[in-house]
This record gives structure tokens, C-alpha cells and sequence, in this order.
């Protein structure tokens, strides 16, 4: 499964969905508590989690501009259906180019959900200052930190995850990944920029049962420690053999630390 592919995206929504944090998913309904109508920008939108994981959080009219440069991922984000009155439509664009196009008209919130530790830092110092310049609040949720803890612990697990975390913050699409360092640079710029921010942990506690998204994670970051040269393959290949023995045994746990911001201008619009 691809990074970005229906099927993994599919595999860990619902991983997302327990991790969203809840203060944070409080501060975006709390935000638009005494309006009757949003009208959302998801950018990354995939398959569409962001609508699913937040809808129910907002006035039951909205208007949802999903962008995405993956036209069969926005086609299933564009095929939900929701209670109340919620039009959803599709916008196909590559981000790394043009985004700003999407930034303007009648706008009450930008959501972004898994997309941040894929950025450079140029990039996500434009966007920032275009969404401060139209003064829009941000919803970033499940920016990857860095964090990784497996149990039982392994004596391969640092090497592993220091590997997977030098892949993260290779080219993603945008420049030079932020990877781990992503969630933290923005919440700064943002609060450089003059917002108030909310923020917490919404890390992936994964649970012995969760044996398929185990194993793919388990594969996706022994690719990546290939990939990047940083220790011999073959210690790679036991050290995967170890934990796939783990999880196939059922005690295998993981936590894969992310965070989740709401980021609003303190001048309100
Ligand atoms: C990790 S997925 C997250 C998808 C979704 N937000 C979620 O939380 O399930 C990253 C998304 O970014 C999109 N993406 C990556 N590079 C892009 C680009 N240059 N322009 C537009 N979308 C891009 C992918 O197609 C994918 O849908």
C-alpha cells in the first residue's frame, strides 16, 4: 500500500478518527457554535476524513471545498453522504505549485489533515502567511511528530525509527520535508503571525488486535530505513521478522505520536 493510496488511507481512518484530539475537535465546534452555516477548505483531502471525522462538529449547513491532486481519492471524498445539508465539492490541484487560488471567496476554516509533515519549510511558510493574510483560521489535524514506541521493546527500535524519521524528511511532493518537526514549526509561525493557538497529542494507540495496520506500518518502515542506507539490510529484514513474530503472536502494541492544532487569527473576522 502507497502512502497515500484508498487503501491505506482507508486501513487508518479509523485510527484517526480515536486520535483526533477531542479539546482541540471542541475548540473548531466551540468556534462556530452560534452560526448556521460553515464553509470549509479541506487541502490533502484523500478519501475525504476530514468531512467524515468533523461534520458532525459543525452547523448542519456546509460547504466543503476538497482539494486534492488525486482525482479517484476525490471522487470518493466527493461520494459521502451526511445528515443535514452538506454540499461537497471536488477541486483537483497540485498544492506544491498553487494553493492560493483555493484560499479565496467566502471561507470560515481550512482543514488540513495528515499533509504537514509532508511539507518544506518555504512551503508552509507561504501558506501560512497567505492564510494569515486572509485572516482564516486553520484546523491541522494528525501531523506525524516523530514518536514511535513499540512494545514488547526491541534493541532495533531507535535505529529503526531515528531511519523512518531521516525518510520523513525527504522530499515529499513539496521540497524537503518538515517531517517530525512539522506540527511545532507551524503552531510558531502561526502564533508569529499573530493566532492563538489550541493544540494537543492525537497519537495513534494501536492495540494488539490491530494486527493489519501493523503489519503495514512495520513494512512501510522497513522500506524506509532500506531506502535512506542508515543500517545493513539484513538487520532491517531481522529486525521486521522480530516484530511481525510479535504481532502475530497478539502483544504486539504501538504509539505513533502526532499532534492536532486549531490555529485562529486573533482578530476576528
Ligand atoms: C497522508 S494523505 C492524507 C489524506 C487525508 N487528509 C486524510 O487525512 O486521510 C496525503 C494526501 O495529500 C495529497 N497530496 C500529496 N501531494 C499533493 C499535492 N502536491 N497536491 C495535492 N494533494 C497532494 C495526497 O493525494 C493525499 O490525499
Amino acid at each position: 500500500m502507497s502512502g497515500f493510496s484508498a487503501e491505506w488511507l482507508a486501513l487508518r481512518e479509523s485510527h484517526d478518527v480515536r486520535a483526533r484530539n477531542p479539546a482541540v475537535l471542541d475548540a473548531v465546534a466551540t468556534m462556530f457554535k452560534r452560526r448556521d452555516a460553515a464553509s470549509v477548505v479541506d487541502l490533502a483531502c484523500g478519501a475525504g476524513s476530514t468531512v467524515r471525522a468533523l461534520s458532525s462538529h459543525l452547523p448542519a449547513r456546509q460547504h466543503w471545498h476538497l482539494v486534492d491532486n488525486d482525482r479517484r481519492l476525490l471522487s470518493l471524498a466527493c461520494s459521502g453522504k451526511f445528515a443535514g445539508d452538506v454540499k461537497l465539492n471536488a477541486v483537483p490541484l497540485d498544492l506544491s505549485s498553487n494553493f492560493e487560488v483555493v484560499l479565496d471567496g467566502t471561507i470560515d476554516l481550512i482543514t488540513v489533515s495528515a499533509l504537514l509533515d509532508l511539507v518544506s519549510e518555504p512551503w508552509l511558510d507561504r501558506f501560512a502567511r497567505n492564510i494569515a493574510a486572509r485572516t482564516l483560521p486553520v484546523y491541522a489535524a494528525l501531523t506525524y511528530d516523530g514518536r514511535i514506541d513499540l512494545s514488547p521493546a526491541d534493541p532495533l527500535d531507535a535505529a529503526i525509527a531515528s531511519a523512518v524519521n531521516a525518510h520523513q524528511r525527504t522530499d515529499k511532493g513539496f521540497g524537503p520535508a518538515l517531517g517530525p518537526s512539522a506540527a511545532a514549526a507551524a503552531i510558531s509561525r502561526f502564533e508569529a503571525l499573530g493566532y492563538s493557538v489550541v493544540a494537543g497529542n492525537s497519537d495513534w494507540l494501536i492495540g494488539t488486535q490491530d494486527h493489519e495496520i501493523q503489519l503495514e506500518l512495520l513494512a512501510g518502515w522497513a522500506d524506509a530505513a532500506r531506502e535512506v542506507e542508515a543500517l545493513p539490510h539484513r538487520d532491517i529484514d531481522n529486525w521486521l521478522t522480530r516484530r511481525k513474530h510479535e504481532v502475530g503472536a497478539r502483544v504486539s502494541t504501538m504509539r505513533v505520536g502526532h499532534v492536532d492544532f486549531l490555529a485562529t487569527p486573533i482578530v476576528i473576522r
